[in-house]
C-alpha cells in the first residue's frame, strides 16, 4: 500500500461530512488545533493494545461504554464521575463474578461527532440540516444552530481535555481504590435489586480483602488495588479534527491519533475505498470497526487487511451490532469467515444500535429486554462457533435517566419523557447497566469455563 500521510484521506471518497460555510475559518481552526498538546500519549495507546491482545487471546474482557454523544450542555463533573463510577461497578462485577480481568474503555472525552441516517430533519413542515454532534453544530431546531461552526472543535477539545484530566484523577487518585468498592453504589442504585446484588458482591470482596490482610498482605499497599487503568475512545468521524491531533510519536517514529486511546469507525463510514479507513489505517492506536447487518464477509476481510495488515493481536476490535432477532442470521458466517482466514480480532458486542425503535410518543428508545437478548444470543453463537465473545460496547450513563424501556424499574414508553436527556441515542441508566453486568458475568463465566474445557480436552 502507498505511503501513509495524515491528510491522504482528503483525496478519498467520504460520507457523513459537514459542509462548513467558511473554509478559511475551518483551515485556521484545524491549524490551531494541530499545535495544541496531545490529549493522550502513544505509550498509553500501546498499553491498551497489549491489553486488547490479551482479550483476543481469551484472557480478559473489554468493557467499553459511555454517552452516545457527549454534549456541551451536559458537561459537568458529576456526570463524568457517575459514568466513570457505573463503569467501575460493572468492571468489578465482571472481574469478581467471572474471574476475568476487565479492560475499561470510556466512550468519553471526545465522543462528540455523530453520523446521521439523513442529511436533513423535518419538524412541522420545516426542513433543516441534521444535528451532527456538538463538535459540528447545535441541537436546537433553528437555522442558525444547525450551521456547522469550526470553532466548536476547539470547545470540544477543551472539554475532552478537562474530562480526561478528571478521569485520570478518578482512576489513579484514590477514587477507584478497591477498598472503596461499597461507596460506588449510588443512592438510587442502592435501593434497587441490582444495587442490592452489587452490595452483596461488594461484601464478598470486602471479606476477601480482610482475608488478605489477615494473611499479612496489606491491600492498602498493593498498587493494583489502589487505582485502575482507564482508557478513552470515540468514533473517528470528523477527520479534520482527528488529523489535527495526529502526531509522530518520538519513541517509535510512528503516527498516533492523540485525541483518544482507541478510535472506531462507524457502521456508516467503514467503506473499504473510503476516507475513514484510509485515515485509521495509518495511526498506531488500537482501532475498532462496527459490523452491522449490511456487512459482507469478504468485504470484512478486506477491511481487516486495510486496518490490520500485520494481523497484530489487539490492533483490531470488531463490534457487532445486528439487533437481537438478526444475530443468528448474520453472526455465524462472519465468525466463520474471520476464523477460517486466521485473523486475530477482539469480538465485541454492541447490543444498542440494532435495537433502537420509535416509541408511541416519537421518542427513540431501546427495550432493555432486547438488549439482553442480543447479548445472550451473541454469547450463544460464539460458543457454538468456538470463538470468544470478548467484549461489550454500551451506551450508558450513571444518571437516573429514563431512555431505555424495561429493566427492574420497568420504565414504560409513557414514562420515557420524565428524565429523557440524551443528545442522541437512548442510554442505559445505572440500574440497567449493573443489571446487564450481572447477566454478562454469568455468560462470561460459562463461556470461559467452556473454552477452558476445550483447551484442556
Ligand atoms: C454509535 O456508536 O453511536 C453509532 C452511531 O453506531 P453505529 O455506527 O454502529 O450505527
Ligand atoms: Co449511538
Amino acid at each position: 500500500m502507498s505511503e501513509w500521510r495524515p491528510d491522504n484521506w482528503r483525496n478519498m471518497p467520504i460520507v457523513q461530512v459537514p459542509t462548513y460555510p467558511d473554509e478559511l475559518e475551518l483551515k485556521k481552526v484545524e491549524e490551531e488545533l494541530s499545535s495544541y498538546p496531545p490529549l493522550v500519549f502513544a505509550g498509553e495507546a500501546r498499553n491498551l493494545k497489549a491489553q486488547l491482545a490479551d482479550v483476543s487471546a481469551g484472557k480478559a474482557f473489554l468493557l467499553q461504554g459511555g454517552d452516545c454523544a457527549e454534549s456541551f450542555a451536559e458537561f459537568h463533573p458529576n456526570n463524568i464521575r457517575d459514568t466513570f463510577r457505573v463503569l467501575l461497578q460493572m468492571a468489578v462485577v465482571l472481574t469478581f463474578a467471572a474471574s476475568c480481568p476487565v479492560v475499561k474503555v470510556g466512550r468519553l472525552a471526545g465522543q462528540f461527532a455523530k453520523p446521521r441516517s439523513s442529511d436533513t430533519e423535518t419538524k412541522d413542515g420545516v426542513e433543516l440540516p441534521s444535528y451532527r454532534g456538538d463538535i459540528i453544530n447545535g441541537i436546537a431546531f433553528d437555522e442558525a444552530s444547525r450551521v456547522p461552526d469550526p470553532r466548536r472543535m476547539q470547545r470540544a477539545y477543551s472539554q475532552a481535555a478537562a474530562t480526561l484530566n478528571l478521569l485520570r484523577a478518578f482512576a489513579q487518585g484514590g477514587y477507584a481504590n478497591l477498598l472503596s468498592v461499597h461507596k460506588w453504589n449510588l443512592d438510587f442504585v442502592s435501593q434497587s435489586g441490582a444495587g442490592e446484588k452489587y452490595r452483596e458482591l461488594a461484601d464478598r470482596i470486602g471479606e476477601a480483602l480482610s482475608f488478605m490482610e489477615a494473611c499479612g498482605i496489606n491491600p492498602a499497599d498493593v498498587r493494583q488495588l489502589q487505582g485502575t487503568d482507564f482508557y478513552t475512545s470515540h468514533e473517528a468521524l470528523l477527520l479534520g479534527y482527528e488529523q489535527a491531533l495526529t502526531r509522530v510519536d518520538s519513541t517509535t517514529g510512528d503516527w498516533y491519533d492523540t485525541s483518544a486511546h482507541m478510535l472506531w469507525v462507524g457502521d456508516r463510514t467503514r467503506q473499504t475505498n473510503g476516507a475513514h479507513l484510509e485515515f485509521l489505517r495509518g495511526v498506531g492506536n488500537p482501532i475498532a470497526s462496527k459490523v452491522g447487518p449490511t456487512t459482507d464477509p469478504d468485504d470484512l476481510i478486506r477491511l481487516i487487511d486495510i486496518l490490520n495488515p500485520a494481523n497484530e493481536p489487539g490492533r483490531l476490535t470488531l463490534i457487532t451490532r445486528f439487533g437481537a432477532d438478526k444475530v443468528e442470521t448474520f453472526l455465524p458466517s462472519i465468525l466463520r469467515k474471520v476464523q477460517s482466514e486466521g485473523r486475530h480480532v477482539v469480538w465485541s458486542c454492541d447490543p444498542m444500535h440494532g435495537n433502537t425503535l420509535s416509541a408511541g410518543n416519537g421518542l427513540k428508545t431501546r427495550p432493555f429486554e432486547r438488549i439482553l437478548q442480543e447479548v445472550k444470543r451473541v454469547f450463544a453463537v460464539h460458543r457454538a462457533e468456538g470463538t470468544y465473545a470478548g467484549g461489550i460496547h454500551l451506551e450508558l450513563t450513571g444518571q437516573n435517566v429514563t431512555e431505555c424501556t424495561g429493566g427492574a424499574a420497568a420504565i414504560t414508553e409513557e414514562g420515557l419523557s420524565s428524565r429523557y436527556h440524551t443528545h442522541c441515542d437512548p442510554r442505559l441508566n445505572a440500574n440497567q447497566a449493573i443489571e446487564l453486568a450481572f447477566l454478562i458475568a454469568e455468560a462470561l463465566k460459562e463461556e470461559r469455563e467452556a473454552l477452558g474445557a476445550t483447551v484442556a480436552a
